[in-house]
């Protein structure tokens, strides 16, 4: 049901990224090499104003780096902290609506719409108005419309930041399950400050001082 690009591998690739604001003298990203090649769930921890959004709009194309160069085929769907300042339309429906493309009968934009809020654990959700939604329901549609839109590439920028424990895990394990669908390649990358959320990652960085770690797995990542 989703096409996600004929199921090509979606990769991201940073070779010797640095990046400064103008006028900013220090790098606040420097010398960044990474890689993404492999769907799954990856999540880069940092403290406040250590760059993550802004390693984010990197990733999507919103800034260029000043030095070094990214490659990716990536077709990048985004969630923000606040699904408030994300979400347009009054409905579920016509959230979707807006996202979908349009060049196929009603019939399959309705199974598509059943489907991808089957996938997100939003089933029947179709005409809730968006103002009856929960915050971890907001952010499920926000993820139900990237993959209406065929995106492979899911970033998820403190997703969970505003949301009660329970919305928090329901959100995780949405992106758990998604990025663990083997016959459709999707990868997530989760940004975060909250540690207890790295066990359900496949593997885990951290950005500190510039610099991005290694992709070390959940059990072995310390977080300083
Ligand atoms: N447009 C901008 N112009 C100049 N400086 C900026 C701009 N956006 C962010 N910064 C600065 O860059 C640094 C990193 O900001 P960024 O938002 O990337 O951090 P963050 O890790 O996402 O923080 P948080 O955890 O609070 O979301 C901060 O010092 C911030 O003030
Ligand atoms: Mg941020």
């Amino acid at each position: 049901m989703r096409d996600s690009l004929d199921n090509e591998i979606p990769y991201i690739k940073f070779k010797d990224v640095s990046f400064s604001y103008p006028g900013e003298k220090e790098n606040l990203i420097f010398k960044c090499n990474f890689s993404i090649k492999k769907p799954g769930f990856w999540m880069i921890v940092g403290k406040n104003g250590s760059g993550k959004s802004t390693f984010l709009k990197l990733i999507n194309g919103i800034l260029k780096p000043k030095n070094g160069f990214i490659d990716s085929n990536a077709n990048i769907g985004m969630v923000f902290q606040n699904p408030d300042h994300q979400i347009l339309m009054p409905n579920c429906r016509s959230e979707l609506l807006i996202n979908i493309n349009h060049n196929i009968s009603q019939n399959e934009i309705n199974k598509k719409i059943e489907y991808v809020l089957d996938q997100v654990g939003m089933t029947g959700f179709e005409k809730r108005p968006v103002h009856t939604l929960s915050g971890g329901q907001k952010q499920r549609l926000t993820i139900a419309c990237a993959l209406i839109s065929n995106r492979n590439f899911i970033v998820l920028d403190e997703p969970t930041a505003l949301l009660d424990q329970t919305s928090q895990l329901k959100v995780l394990q949405t992106i758990k399950n998604l990025t663990s669908d083997h016959k459709i390649p999707l990868s997530a990358l989760w940004i975060t400050h909250r540690y207890e959320e790295l066990t359900y990652a496949d593997a885990v960085a951290e950005l500190k001082n510039g610099f991005l770690s290694s992709w070390k797995e959940p059990s072995k990542f310390q977080y300083n």
